[in-house]
């Protein structure tokens, strides 16, 4: 998702063409994590100005960009700040304006760059905006900028000096939601602002002078002194934690002693005083002859950018308040809380970058699969009121009557896309009363299929960009008919180019299997199916039940995924080694025998098919021996005794199947009994939803034998992530 990146310098010279290189290094480095945007944000030509140069697209585009304002690289700064971002954009399209740095106004007085998502940005936004203050973004992060700007000049009107900390403080009182950000401003030059809440942010620390401390002392309020406006609740005195910190007078020299919370901090030299301290010396970041060190900060949203430069870091934790200044961090909390730490420890990294992106996983696919139960919950995040039994989707709400209208619903996709398309069909035809059919997009064009203007057209695609999926939707746009997109980067091709739709928001996939988004896409499509009933009192206790059951699903998830050590046996007693593998499912299974087996087959290169149970007497069962390895999804359902006795006539034939069925099912436990029939057991959940848990053990199944195999599970041979091509 979206990436931050910050570099710091004091007393080590720096032109504006390193500081340069290094912040767009910095987010090459970020750029695994998927992106449609960036920027950077340093100090202008004009005294305490700020410049900020941003582009859509790649961060080569960013260079072009720089390139062509073409600012002095030759100028020369002995202390600097410079911010940058990558964004993955959530609110408003990828356009420039939209791009991080954002800023409070166009003097550029405070910058920000934001991961996360800010929940009551709307009200802020109303707030401000009645106050005066002009937008320019879609962004939420931009009412940041201005809420640090107004807390800013009107603490300034009335006298009250703000320290940078104590500003960001009060900044931080009004924001609702999640974020990682970095704040600089012309008011306070050559310093930063880190903070976080539920995004991460680490802080890299470089120096040529041996440094004295591996951790930097919290500092909290000090109780005794005034308090500062909070002009967006009037002049209340405390916050939401009842903690608002203090104005403190940042040219007081003794502020430095009084402010610490440690009995030694009083010893410390006084030949800091010299940088213009205005709290407790921070005892970290003094050299042994106990002169401020030259230093350089390196801030991140991810280790992989810091690590080149330095392998000391820091790691802040939610809602502390890193302000770097003089050479010098200083971690600040709003309060002191029973049994929280005193100090963050600085800690020396010694992963490689390629462990760093992965986190503790071995390989992308691995990662993407273990995300799902947060993964799935970020589709629903907003869009269901569980509560109510209600689904906003922001994109279709006001699409909805034309869909309803619809003469059928035509799904169109390529590979695993298609397959969430098959797995939500009959809910869709359920709930919708619309006829549904489903299509690959290359047959859908070869065929030359009729379309009509009374026909609604579903896209769903991970990346947006697949070419076979763009035609047959020019296919469509040019026949008239209204296209809803169902897609995962925003930003994309297919994702502009579509009438209305839908973000599946399951963040950026690079594994090329294509694991979390397939859920994501089901649960998406599930959603879609959810609003078009809305209106169906026939339909209310239905729908009620999904909604409940879509509740748990991430919950649900994490369960399944506790069955990778018995799956990891299974593998290597029951699968390894084999040549083919046949995976069985009837109604809502078929999607995930189909699935599962691309999946088996784009990994391990092992031959998988996904067959229709009904389907084996027709010819597939004169494969079946003893030695014919078989999965066969085995959940209940309404077609639970049909699947029983599809899988009796495999047992009749010596097959031994291994039953993928929901918990405590007796009757796959007597069978299983003295026989050499296995079980992978998952939670049940409502009909419609079984497939999203049902998956997850043919996923883990897939990336297991692939490993055992040695293959490069991110880098299958003869794939790409993005097919581009025809
Ligand atoms: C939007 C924000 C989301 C925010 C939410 C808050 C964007 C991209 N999303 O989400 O970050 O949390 O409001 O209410 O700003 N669209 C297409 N084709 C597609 C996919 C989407 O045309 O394939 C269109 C939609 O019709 C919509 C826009 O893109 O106009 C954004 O879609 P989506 O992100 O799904 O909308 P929200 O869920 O409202
Ligand atoms: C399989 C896989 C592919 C894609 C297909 C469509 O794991 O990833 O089958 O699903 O190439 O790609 P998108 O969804 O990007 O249109």
């Amino acid at each position: 998702m979206c990436g931050i990146f910050g570099y710091c310098n004091f007393l080590v010279e720096k032109s504006r063409g390193e500081i340069l290189d290094t912040l767009v290094e910095g987010l090459q480095r970020l750029e695994y994590r998927g992106y449609d945007s960036t920027g950077v944000a340093i100090d202008g030509d004009e005294l305490d100005s700020t410049t900020i140069i941003k582009q859509i697209g790649k961060v080569d585009a960013l260079k072009e960009e720089i390139a062509k304002v073409n600012p002095n690289r030759d100028v020369t700064f002995a202390s600097h700040v410079g911010i940058a971002h990558t964004r993955w954009a959530t609110h408003g399209q990828p356009r420039q304006v939209n791009c991080h740095p954002q800023r409070s106004d166009a003097n550029n007085e405070f910058v920000i760059v934001h991961n996360g998502i800010i929940t009551n940005f709307r009200e802020l936004k109303t707030l401000l905006t009645n106050k005066g203050y002009k937008f320019e973004s879609e962004t939420d992060t931009e009412c940041i900028a201005k809420l640090f700007k107004h807390i800013y000049d009107t603490n300034t009107q009335n006298g009250n000096e703000l320290d940078f900390h104590e500003l960001t403080k009060l900044v931080l009182l009004e924001l609702e939601g999640s974020y990682g950000l970095l704040c600089r401003s012309s008011h306070y030059p050559d310093e930063v602002i880190a903070t976080r809440k539920g995004s991460p942010l680490l802080i890299g620390v470089k120096s040529e002078k041996k440094l004295k401390m591996d951790f930097v002392d919290v500092e909290f309020p000090d109780d005794t002194e005034n308090r500062p406006e909070t002009p967006l609740r009037g002049n209340t005195p405390t916050g939401r934690n009842g903690a608002i910190s203090v104005t403190s007078n940042k040219k007081n020299p003794n502020a430095f002693i009084s402010n610490s919370h440690s009995d030694n901090d009083n010893l410390l030299p006084i030949a800091a005083n010299h940088f213009n301290l205005r709290h407790s010396q921070s005892r970290a970041f003094l050299s042994e002859d106990g002169s401020p060190a030259p230093m350089e900060f390196f801030l991140s949203s991810d280790a992989s950018s810091v690590i080149k430069h330095t392998k000391k870091v820091l790691f802040l934790e939610d809602d502390d308040i890193a302000h770097i200044y003089d050479g010098e961090l200083h971690i600040h909390r709003s309060r002191r809380e029973v049994g929280a730490s005193m100090t963050r420890s600085i800690q020396t990294l010694e992963m490689e970058l390629a462990q760093i992106m992965k986190g503790r996983y071995k390989h992308f696919m691995q990662k993407e699969i273990y995300e799902q139960p947060e993964s799935t919950f970020n589709t629903m995040r907003g869009r269901i009121d569980f509560e109510n039994n209600r689904i906003t989707l922001g994109g279709l709400k006001a699409w909805l009557p034309a869909i309803r209208r619809a003469r059928r619903l035509i799904m169109i996709a390529c590979g695993t896309s298609y397959h969430s398309c098959l797995a939500t069909r009959a809910i869709f035809e359920e709930l919708s009363d619309i006829p549904v059919s489903v299509e690959l997009a290359s047959d859908f064009l070869d065929r030359k299929s009729p379309v009509f203007r009374d026909d609604i057209c579903i896209f769903v695609s991970q990346s947006g960009e697949t070419a076979d999926t763009m035609l047959a939707l020019n296919y469509c746009l040019e026949r008239g008919s209204l296209t809803v997109g169902i897609v995962n980067s925003v930003g994309s091709s297919l994702s502009r180019a579509t009438h209305c739709g839908v973000h599946i928001n399951a963040g950026p996939e690079i594994g090329v299997a294509s694991t979390k988004a397939y859920t994501s896409q089901y649960i998406a499509l599930v959603m879609v199916a959810l609003s078009l009933s809305d209106d169906r009192v026939s339909k209310l206790q239905r729908r009620n039940d999904i909604i409940q059951g879509l509740k748990q699903i991430p919950q649900q998830i994490k369960k399944v995924l506790d069955l990778e050590p018995k799956i990891k046996k299974l593998c290597q007693n029951k699968l390894k080694n084999q040549k083919s593998l046949l995976i069985l499912g009837r109604g809502y299974q078929f999607a995930s025998a189909l699935e599962g087996a691309l999946k088996i087959k784009e990994i391990s290169y092992m031959h998988s098919e996904g067959v229709l149970a009904g389907e084996l007497k027709h010819g597939v069962l004169a494969l079946v021996d003893e030695n014919l390895p078989i999965i066969a999804f085995g959940t209940r359902d309404s077609l639970f005794p049909k699947v029983v006795s599809s899988i009796e006539q495999i047992t009749a034939r010596k097959g031994h199947p291994i039953i993928i069925c929901n918990d405590n099912d007796e009757v796959w436990s007597k069978k299983a009994e003295g026989t050499k029939l296995e079980t992978l057991n998952v939670p049940q959940t409502v009909d419609c939803l079984q497939g999203l848990l049902n998956i997850v053990p043919l996923q883990l199944i897939s990336y297991r034998l692939a490993v055992d195999k040695g293959i490069d599970v991110d880098f299958p041979r003869n794939l790409a992530k993005s097919v581009t091509v025809e």
